[in-house]
């Protein structure tokens, strides 16, 4: 674990200066909304879905040069779902990524454009002539990040469905609904950061398949483990408010089955999303050991 940190940590200085380039200040006043959208996505975040980019596309030997444009969209993308999520109409948050959130350190009216900025920006990105890949990859790549961000099954109908959990005290199913919110406002990102390299390196439907599954394992994994922290977690390390959930009444797997079954189940999903790998054998040690790091870390 100690190991995997310290890998991640290289990986995200790496990403990091390489992101700064991508986001030069405009001359006139919009540069506001820029310097926002920078101050967001430049520090603190672990850079994890960005890495899984990276690591699943070398799996197919594209580079991590090659991948690097993809893995920024991915974390833009991310990054506008955080300052969103963070807003006073959302979860409400003052702090995250240990900096104050977005509308605090700006306003909400600028808080809301970084978002929107910050969003457009990934899919401009991605079908850049920055990113070295034919028309076609980049259009398979532009479509499954609309599809995984999106309001029919991705990100955005897994948030509303986490609002709406809030208000709704006595849903019929809620196993069932809890799932599905895991499955979309987290999984699916995660899971197009499998996608992305799988379809940046040309991947047969057999090591496609196999990577879409290891990530839905990981993406309902990835979210209890931070409701878990939501509740065990200390601020310091996490850099973002704890208790919230409760606070919130929010629907999520350590409400509904305890912390101890919680972490169970977490086991469990990463137990099978390790499985998912065995096709590529020894090669995707790094995608096992970001598995592990998902229920094992304390940020
Ligand atoms: C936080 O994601 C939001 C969730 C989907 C739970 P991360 O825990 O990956 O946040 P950063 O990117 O490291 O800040
Ligand atoms: C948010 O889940 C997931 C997103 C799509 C941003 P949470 O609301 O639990 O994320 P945190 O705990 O604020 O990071
Ligand atoms: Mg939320
Ligand atoms: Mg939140
Ligand atoms: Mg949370």
């Amino acid at each position: 674990m100690q190991y995997f940190a310290q890998k991640l940590k290289v990986f995200s200085d790496e990403f990091n200066s390489k992101l700064k380039d991508l986001f030069p200040l405009p001359e006139g006043n919009e540069k506001k909304v820029v310097e926002a959208m920078y101050y967001s996505v430049a520090n603190g975040g672990k850079r994890l879905r960005p890495y899984l980019v990276t690591k699943t596309a070398e799996l197919f030997d594209v580079s991590a040069d090659r991948a690097f444009i993809t893995a920024a969209a991915l974390e833009c993308l991310h990054t506008y779902s955080l300052i969103h999520d963070d807003l006073p109409a959302m979860d409400n948050d003052d702090l995250r990524r240990g900096k104050p959130t977005c509308h605090k350190q700006f306003d909400e009216a600028t808080a809301i454009l970084a978002g929107d900025g910050l969003l457009t920006y990934a899919f401009e990105l991605i079908s850049s002539k920055k990113n070295e890949f034919s028309e076609n990859v980049k259009c398979r790549l532009v479509n499954l990040l609309a599809q995984g961000a999106g309001s029919f099954g991705g990100m955005v109908a897994g948030q509303m469905l986490d609002l709406d959990s809030e208000k709704n005290e006595n849903v019929l199913f809620p196993e069932m609904i809890i799932k599905r919110i895991e499955e979309m406002k987290t999984g699916r990102l995660l899971r197009f950061a499998c996608e992305a390299g799988a379809v940046m390196g040309n991947a047969s439907q057999d090591k496609y398949n196999s990577l879409v599954m290891y990530a839905k394992k990981i993406g309902i994994a990835f979210q209890i483990a931070d409701d878990v922290l939501d509740v065990e977690g200390k601020e310091e390390e996490m850099g973002k408010t704890l208790g919230k959930d409760c606070e919130q009444n929010k629907l999520t797997f350590v409400k509904l089955y305890g912390l101890d079954k919680a972490k169970q189940m977490a086991k469990d999903y990463i137990y099978e999303a390790k499985d998912a790998l065995a096709i590529f054998g020894a090669e995707a040690n790094d995608l096992y050991d970001l598995a592990d790091f998902i229920i094992e870390r304390k940020n």
